[in-house]
């Protein structure tokens, strides 16, 4: 609101008039200058960081989980986007600094159909370097076969044999997947979240 001069005060009706429409004046500037009012600019915000989840799921649990995943990270500050494993290329693999992959294992031991042209070329003596990429790998299988997680576990070997680091340690779920799980995600989101060391953002 502005102020006005009281009627009492000592001044003539004139230079009443002069300092009301003075403060009129300065208090309409301020009105729509807030820098005038002592409110400080809004800091630039830094773009969200990208991580690629990538799935190999035959019946759709793997895929189910990693769009969770995607959802967890992106209500935490992440730009996280889920994709199948045979949607990338492992040559763009270079350039992606955080890949969490959730896959389970089929056949007696094997890559889901959905993984198998990415886990071919990941395999091949052609695959490029990876030292850029953080990773961690969540494995889904059943412990009465007896290739257990077998999928996961290849793709984790591999990756760390072409100098990808890893985030977190591969855990290897049973039947009862959803425990372990919420615990990787977990994981997995505290260590995207440090602010040093392969933490990629210092969460709120
Ligand atoms: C036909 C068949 C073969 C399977 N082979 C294996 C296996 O060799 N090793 C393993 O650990 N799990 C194996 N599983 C279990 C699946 O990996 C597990 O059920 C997983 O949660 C399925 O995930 P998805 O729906 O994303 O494909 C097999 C399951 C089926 C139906």
């Amino acid at each position: 609101m502005t102020p006005t001069i009281p009627d009492n005060a000592p001044f003539s009706r004139e230079q009443r008039s002069w300092l009301n429409g003075f403060l009129a004046g300065l208090y309409s500037v301020q009105e729509v200058n807030p820098a005038t009012l002592g409110f400080a600019a809004p800091e630039p915000t830094a773009p969200a960081i990208p991580v690629t989840v990538l799935f190999g799921s035959q019946t759709g649990t793997a895929e189910g989980l990693a769009k969770k995943t995607v959802k967890q990270l992106n209500t935490n500050g992440f730009a996280a986007e889920a994709k199948a494993l045979d949607a990338v290329d492992p040559a763009d693999l270079a350039a992606t600094a955080y890949l969490l992959i959730i896959t389970s294992t089929y056949g007696d031991g094997e890559m889901p159909d959905n993984a198998q042209l990415f886990w071919d070329a990941l395999a091949d003596d052609g695959a490029p370097r990876l030292e850029q990429t953080t990773f961690s790998i969540c494995a889904l299988g059943d412990s009465s076969y007896p290739d257990f997680c077998q999928a996961g576990k290849a793709l984790d070997t591999r990756l760390e044999a072409l100098g990808a680091q890893r985030l977190h340690p591969r855990i290897d779920c049973d039947i009862d997947f959803e425990d372990p799980f919420s615990e990787w995600l977990d994981s997995v989101s505290e260590a995207l979240a440090e602010p040093s060391g392969d933490g990629a953002l210092a969460l709120a």
